[in-house]
């Protein structure tokens, strides 16, 4: 439904999410890439350019209609066409044009919002469907960039530069045939400066192209500068860091503001060019308009009328110019906007479907190596099974890979060698849909959204759930006394606009949020890692009758908080060095005993201290 009215200007449109996709692969030129953008409005970009060149029509039409009213009418006396006709003939263009000028704006600004609003949803759209990899390697503030201020440039192609082209075109031609009109030659000859212009704006073109795109990625480096330190600002003032970013920012920004002046002088150098070049095409033409009539080749008369028009003709010559060296700008943003478009997307329903009942007999780890970028080892020929229904845990130095290795089970990286199997099936022909849907994860650093304590807890649940089930959760995670400690309880909202919960509060959420997904797959990276040791308890006794039907991995640095594992696996430097349950490994020699001793030293101590001081 659209309801546009002129007057109380209010636009209410129900728009589709993603009216188009524009997702792609493999190259395609800018020029299909823009028309693709245009899809279902290119007939209205169309009739917006009509429109703008109607507009000039009758404003050129109006002045030859005065130019015949003053010779004939006024200083002629021909008075065969009635005044009021005149008059009328002159209102009359004048409200064509208005209204053809507003339908050209109007339509050509449709189009551009129309476009930009697609381009961003498919942006969006994009984002969210790209791989964890990819992710890993991209600047958050370049992806902010390219949404808001590329999307931006590219509407601005639309609502400013493409919808002059046809109004430029067609003065040229009326003007030009005015003055072929007088003398072709003359004509002919203000021809010569159209592939001056069209060279000189092609070196502008390139040269803008280049200095923009510098220009647009030091932006990106500054937004993401400012997002980091904005993330981080809590770091940065316990280390009293602040003039060291400040100085930071200062020379970043610095770089910006060179780059920026630079395209700026590079885009002033454009007009006096241009203008050099008119002005010997002005010279010339005069010259040569001069002597024709000297010659007596052309009137006086008609040498006057040759000056007036050949300013007309240069015109929309040197706005080609302009036009195709703003475009510049816009076509470098397309571009941006088009390389993550371009992007692969993640696969999500690619492969096979997960067995039914997922998980009921094992995963097995078969010498499986992983990495993240090709060269470093991460996982080294790790091999074990996890049994369904088992409590698997992973206990490791850091950066041993324990994180790394959790992350292959719901495919968010995939192994480079080796084999995982499912109940049998390679896990990497498992539909990451399927994965992901029976996999609960509680993040090393979990992130709740800015909405309530409710909503983030129900977040990822596919069913509908309601206020109990939330609330066992909760309870599950023992979460819920805190959250009711708060005055809107459930209704919190959290994070910039609500309230900051603890490193606790947080994780407990984040597990109340697994465990609300009834998963078959149980991941706890570090999950109680900020629980104080009373609380843990608690939760691992939930816990232990919740996993009855779920296999739970969990990472853990205190030994009392595996120690009840089905199978413990001790892992340094991406191998398993270790592995069996704690009866077995406190017997054995090696790293899992030497953590067991330290721990249970350290506990011992505290324990004797506390007694002491009591
Ligand atoms: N997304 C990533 N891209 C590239 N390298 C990574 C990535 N995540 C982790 N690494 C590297 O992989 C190695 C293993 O990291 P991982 O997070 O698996 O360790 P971890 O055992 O979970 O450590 P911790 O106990 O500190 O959480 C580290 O050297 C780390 O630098
Ligand atoms: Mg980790």
């Amino acid at each position: 439904m659209v309801k546009n009215s002129l007057f109380n200007l209010k636009i209410e449109e129900e728009l589709p999410v993603l009216d188009y996709r524009l997702n792609r692969s493999g190259k395609r030129s800018r020029l299909s890439g823009i028309l693709n953008t245009m899809t279902g409005f290119r007939l209205r970009f169309l009739f917006a350019v009509c429109m703008q060149v109607a507009a000039t029509l009758c404003k050129t039409s109006v002045y030859l209609l005065l130019a015949w009213f003053i010779d004939t009418w006024l200083v002629g006396g021909d008075h065969s066409v009635p005044l009021f006709l005149v008059g009328f003939a002159f209102i009359g263009l004048s409200l064509v044009e208005g209204f053809s000028s507003f339908q050209a704006n109007h339509q050509a600004n449709y189009t551009a919002e129309r476009v930009a609003l697609r381009l961003r949803n498919n942006l969006y759209d994009q984002i969210q469907r790209l791989s964890f990899s990819y992710h890993d390697k991209v600047d958050t503030g370049d992806l902010i960039q390219r949404v808001t201020s590329d999307v931006d440039a590219v509407r601005r192609f639309f609502s400013e530069q493409a919808i002059g082209i046809g109004r430029i075109f067609f003065l040229y031609i009326i003007n030009w045939v005015a003055i072929a009109r007088i003398d072709l030659q003359l004509a002919l000859t203000t021809m010569v400066i159209v592939p001056l212009i069209f060279v000189m704006a092609l070196f502008f073109f390139s040269k803008i192209s280049k200095s923009y795109e510098a220009y647009q990625v030091q932006d990106a480096q500054l937004s993401s500068l400012l997002q980091e330190n904005l993330t981080g600002v809590r770091v940065v003032k316990a280390f009293a860091r602040q003039d060291y970013e400040i100085e930071k920012y200062r020379k970043e920004n610095e770089k910006k503001y060179k780059l920026g002046s630079k395209l700026i002088l590079i885009e002033s150098l454009f007009w006096p060019s241009t203008d050099m070049l008119c002005g010997m095409q002005i010279v010339i033409s005069f010259y040569l308009g001069a002597s024709s009539a000297i010659a007596g080749r052309i009137t006086l008369g008609e040498f006057i009328a040759f000056q007036a028009l050949l300013n007309w003709v240069i015109w929309p010559i040197r706005n080609m110019g302009r036009l195709i060296v703003q475009m510049s700008r816009s076509l470098v943003s397309f571009e941006r906007v088009n390389t993550v478009l371009a992007e692969q997307q993640e696969e999500l329903r690619q492969g096979e479907k997960a067995p039914e009942p997922f998980l009921s007999k094992q995963i097995t780890f078969d010498n499986v190596s992983f990495s993240y970028d090709g060269k470093n080892k991460v996982l080294d020929e790790v091999s074990f099974t996890a049994e369904a229904g088992h409590t698997i845990a992973l206990l490791g130095s850091t950066g041993s890979g324990k994180s790394s290795l959790l992350a292959l089970i719901p495919r968010f990286y995939e192994y480079q060698s080796g084999s995982i199997q499912l109940d049998g099936m390679e896990l990497n022909q498992i539909r990451k849909e399927d994965l992901r849907r029976n996999i609960g994860i509680v993040e090393q650093e979990p992130f709740l959204f800015s909405c309530t304590i409710a909503e983030n807890i129900a977040y990822g649940v596919e069913r509908d759930v309601n206020r109990e089930e939330i609330m066992q959760a909760a309870k599950d995670a023992a979460i819920h006394e805190s959250i009711m400690a708060f005055e809107k309880g459930y209704d919190t909202l959290v994070g910039e606009r609500g309230v900051t919960l603890s490193g606790g509060q947080k994780q407990r959420v984040a597990l109340a949020r697994a465990l609300l997904k009834n998963p078959r797959v149980l991941i706890l990276d570090d999950a109680t890692s900020s629980v104080d040791t009373d609380t843990e308890v608690e939760i691992r006794t939930a816990l232990s009758r919740l996993m009855k039907h779920c296999t739970t991995f969990i990472i853990a640095h205190r030994i009392q908080s595996i120690m009840h594992a089905d199978l413990i696996l001790v892992m340094d430097k991406g191998k398993v060095i270790q592995s069996g349950t704690h009866d077995t490994l406190i017997r054995e020699t090696g790293m899992y005993q030497r953590i067991f001793d330290i721990q249970t030293r350290i506990e011992a101590n505290l324990e004797k201290e506390i007694s002491d001081a009591g």
